[in-house]
């Protein structure tokens, strides 16, 4: 078998907007994942029981399930109750977050219980509310500790944003699925699709331990 480069040069573009693609739905799902998770943290510290339920329930339920199956029901099974056919991008991206934000809530609950309850104790007998405790004092500690995790996070959504291509949205491998389905190139597509996601993920990897570097809890 000879490797052919130059119909790696030919699709290299087509991969490359489908890197493009790639990266916004993972940005846009972390991102959303972010407040998402951000809420969900907060819910999960709340002195209502049914709060700190619906927040467990939200949890265990997406964090049980597979982002597959969580696809496929958003994009076929919701338009049979509604009606509406969904936008495959809408539909990527509001699986990607609401998945995301379910490890995100776990990853702020944890920065958020990695800080010493006396922490709070010490801001509330100083006259701050717990609100403003929350926000001046636990949560810029628990951002530092967070960065790692967020990281992994990061890293982990844009590799499994693959599985988005089951819905034909032409992400990066679904571009590659399309390409090999007209060349049958399996081995030169897939190895530049991996080398893809690879460079993507290392250059993530060095931006998180960048920011890590810089904001550490010295
Ligand atoms: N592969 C796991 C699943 O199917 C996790 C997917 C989402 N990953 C993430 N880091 N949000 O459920």
């Amino acid at each position: 078998m000879s490797f052919n480069w130059g119909l790696i040069a030919d699709n290299l573009p087509l991969l490359l907007q489908g890197a493009l693609v790639t990266v916004e739905i993972t940005a846009m799902s972390v991102g959303c994942g972010f407040f998402i998770g951000l809420l969900v943290a907060i819910a999960n510290l709340s002195k209502f029981t049914v709060v700190r339920l619906l927040a467990k329930c939200y949890v265990d339920i997406i964090r049980g399930t597979p982002l597959l199956v969580q696809i496929f029901l958003i994009y076929f099974a919701l338009p049979m109750i509604t009606g509406q056919r969904i936008d495959p991008f809408i539909a990527a991206v509001t699986a990607c977050s609401i998945n995301s934000g379910a490890y995100v809530s776990e990853i702020f609950r944890a920065g958020i219980q990695s800080i010493d309850k006396g922490q709070m104790e010490a801001g509330r007998s100083l006259g701050l509310t717990w609100g403003q405790t929350m926000r001046y004092i636990i949560m810029p500690q628990a951002f530092k500790a967070i960065i790692p995790p967020l990281g992994n996070e990061f890293i982990a959504m844009l590799k499994d944003s693959s599985l988005v291509s089951v819905i034909g949205f032409e992400e990066l491998t679904r571009r590659g699925q399309l390409i090999i389905a007209k060349t049958y190139a399996s081995f030169e597509i897939w190895g530049t699709v991996a080398v893809i996601y690879l460079i993507m993920t290392v250059t993530i990897s060095q931006l998180v331990g960048y920011l890590e570097r810089k904001y550490s809890i010295k």
